[in-house]
């Protein structure tokens, strides 16, 4: 369906949105599947698309803090003190929803989550397109999101009609998503927001257990999304927790035929005579953060038996968002070794 001949221009990307059309867009946390926040039709056609449950809601783009009143009904001083702070920028704000706002893209939820996405591609589109853009993840439902034009076209070629190409994504893991219909208000998702930022303009902010771990029971995530098994290769992935070494000699004494390696660049020696995918500097959240998906997309191979990460220890800023990205892929089993 993609003309390789004619790469996709924001003039030709918002014509296809206008006519009723899907496309992806880069956004600076991870590319986006994006159509007419408005029509049913539309949105039918992204979750198709994507392969994606529709019991999981997608979040509508806007192009500036004043479009918050033409989705959300109601607009709390503490989403204007966000937006202010944050936005363009890698936050959602989930806010009680506007009738306009259809059922299917909130999943039925009276609630609607809306970001002002920072990347200048995506809101040219915006602007030109002068709709609200549904846009979840560019990706099949279940691989890791894309963060880049080509991960794209690996999980959606045939299935869409146009990428935009802006180049490999800043932030590199979604964005942070907090609920504000909650007193005090609610972390759903971490991301390129760090819960320390949002603390500082919201005061108490409580994390949501589908954060941390699994949940018991049949208990309930804030955000629908964070239930389903994530971000993950079609191989096992087991997190390391503990010194380097300990960590080798824990994947040597498995005695795997195949196991390949997630690790930061300075312990890939420790890991010698494995597969290794390194992706980025331990002390170095931010290229964590946008080195992962790619490693996890570049570990996703048949001959690969059994996956073993290493995640930061360090839970605080966009570690956060990166330790929940590698539990979620490894559907919380971590060792201690
Ligand atoms: O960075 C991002 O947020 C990217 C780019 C494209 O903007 N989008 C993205 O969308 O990650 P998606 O659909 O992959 O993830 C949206 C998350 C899901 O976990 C979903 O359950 C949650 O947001 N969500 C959406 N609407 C919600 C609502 N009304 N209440 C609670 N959670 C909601
Ligand atoms: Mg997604």
């Amino acid at each position: 369906m993609l003309d390789a001949g004619r790469p996709a221009d924001v003039a030709s990307v918002a014509a296809i949105l206008r006519d009723g059309g899907i496309a992806a867009l880069p956004t600076e946390t991870v590319y986006g599947l994006a159509g007419n926040a408005l029509d049913p039709d539309v949105v039918g056609a992204i979750y198709a698309a994507k392969g994606r449950p529709s019991d999981n809601p997608l979040i509508v783009h806007v192009a500036s803090a004043e479009d918050l009143p033409s989705v959300a009904r109601t607009v709390p001083a503490a989403a204007r003190a966000l937006a202010d702070r944050f936005w363009p920028g890698p936050l959602t704000i989930v806010l009680p929803r506007r009738d306009v706002i259809p059922d299917r893209v909130t999943a039925g939820l009276d609630t609607v989550a809306v970001r002002v996405p920072a990347h200048e591609a995506f809101r040219a589109v915006l602007r030109a397109a002068g709709m609200p853009l549904a846009a979840p993840s560019a990706n099949r439902a279940g691989s890791p999101s894309p963060t880049t034009a080509a991960h794209v076209l690996h999980d959606l070629d045939g299935r869409i009609p146009a990428v935009l190409d802006g180049g490999p994504c800043d932030v590199g893991v979604e964005s942070t998503v907090v609920d504000l219909t909650r007193t005090p208000p609610r972390l759903l998702r971490p991301g390129g927001v760090s819960l320390e930022q949002l603390r500082e303009v919201l005061g108490e902010v409580e994390v949501d257990p589908a954060v941390v771990g699994v949940l018991a029971g049949d208990a309930v995530p804030g955000a629908p999304g964070m239930k389903y098994r994530h971000y993950a290769p079609t191989a096992p992935v087991v997190v390391l927790e503990g010194a380097v070494d300990a960590a080798a000699a824990y994947v040597r004494a498995q005695g795997l035929d195949h196991p390949a390696v997630l690790c930061f660049d300075e312990e890939r020696p420790a890991f010698a005579g494995f597969e290794v995918v390194t992706y980025g500097s331990a002390g170095d959240a931010a290229g964590l953060a946008r080195g992962l998906f790619d490693a996890l997309r570049a570990l996703d191979r048949p001959e690969v038996t059994h996956i073993f990460a290493r995640c930061p220890a360090a839970d605080d800023g966009l570690n956060r968002a990166v330790r929940n990205r590698l539990l979620k892929a490894a559907a919380f089993r971590v060792a201690a070794v």
